[in-house]
């Protein structure tokens, strides 16, 4: 499939396996890929989140996803988000292929009112894991790793049960060094967004045909803005 190229982003309707080890060297892979959770059963937590859950159930966002695609090859840096379940995994995958990494937390400033027999869902969590050179980027400000911003609702889903903020992907994108970013499994293009914001290069992939095109349109629209402002 012919890639989508808007600007300095391109973008691979496809499958992440398949195509990320086709697309070279990046300075960093920024991606939030499928969580590993229990999305089956009951429970009050179920009930307030029904739609939410049966759309992460039918698109298999809780099935987890192949650490192998993260090849420190392929990039100076690493930064992946992960449920509670998936980071001793993915702690030991990144600190064996990586030289250094932090855990990061994503506070959301409004997490949904319920808990079953567990916490209430009001933080997630991502790895920065990153090789010489690669260090994080970023005023003091920018280096803290705890953000405290709310969770999108409404439009700001973009239709997808597990869309990122804008203000958390630029916080992220504010700590990658270099030029470069992939994100292997960019859903509706957030990394993307923020990646062109942050004035550097992005491919994504994406294996959904309609958050595919929720990503084309986005990133368009991002690109368009970074034009007028460079014109006004
Ligand atoms: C957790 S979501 C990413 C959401 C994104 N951060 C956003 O803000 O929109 C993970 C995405 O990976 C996609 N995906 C899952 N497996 C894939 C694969 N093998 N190849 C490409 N995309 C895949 C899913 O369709 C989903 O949109």
């Amino acid at each position: 499939m012919t890639p989508v190229i808007i600007g300095p982003a391109t973008l691979h309707l496809g499958d992440a396996y398949t195509l990320r080890p086709t697309l070279g060297f990046h300075d960093a892979d920024v991606t939030d890929p499928p969580y590993a959770f229990r999305a089956s059963g009951g429970g009050r937590y179920r009930k307030a989140r029904r739609k939410l859950m049966d759309q992460i159930v039918a698109e298999q966002l809780d099935k987890g996803f192949d650490m192998a695609v993260i090849d420190p090859m392929l990039c100076g840096a690493a930064i992946v988000f992960a449920h509670n379940e998936q980071l001793p995994a993915l702690l030991s995958r990144l600190n064996g292929h990586f030289h250094r990494h932090a855990l990061c937390i994503w506070q959301k400033t409004n997490p949904q009112p319920v808990a079953n027999k567990h916490y209430r869902p009001d933080v997630e969590f991502y790895v920065h894991a990153w090789n010489r050179g690669y260090h994080p980027a970023g005023n003091l400000a920018e280096l803290l790793r705890v953000s405290r911003i709310g969770a999108p609702r409404g439009p700001a889903r973009f239709g997808h049960a597990t869309t990122k903020p804008d203000a958390l992907m630029s916080k992220i994108l504010a700590n990658v060094r270099g030029e470069t970013v992939c994100d292997p499994f960019m859903g509706t293009g957030s990394t993307g967004v923020a990646t062109i914001r942050a004035g550097k290069r992005f491919t994504g992939i994406e294996h959904n045909p309609a958050h595919f095109e929720t990503a084309v349109a986005r990133i368009t629209a991002a690109v368009a803005e970074l034009g007028r402002a460079a014109a006004a």
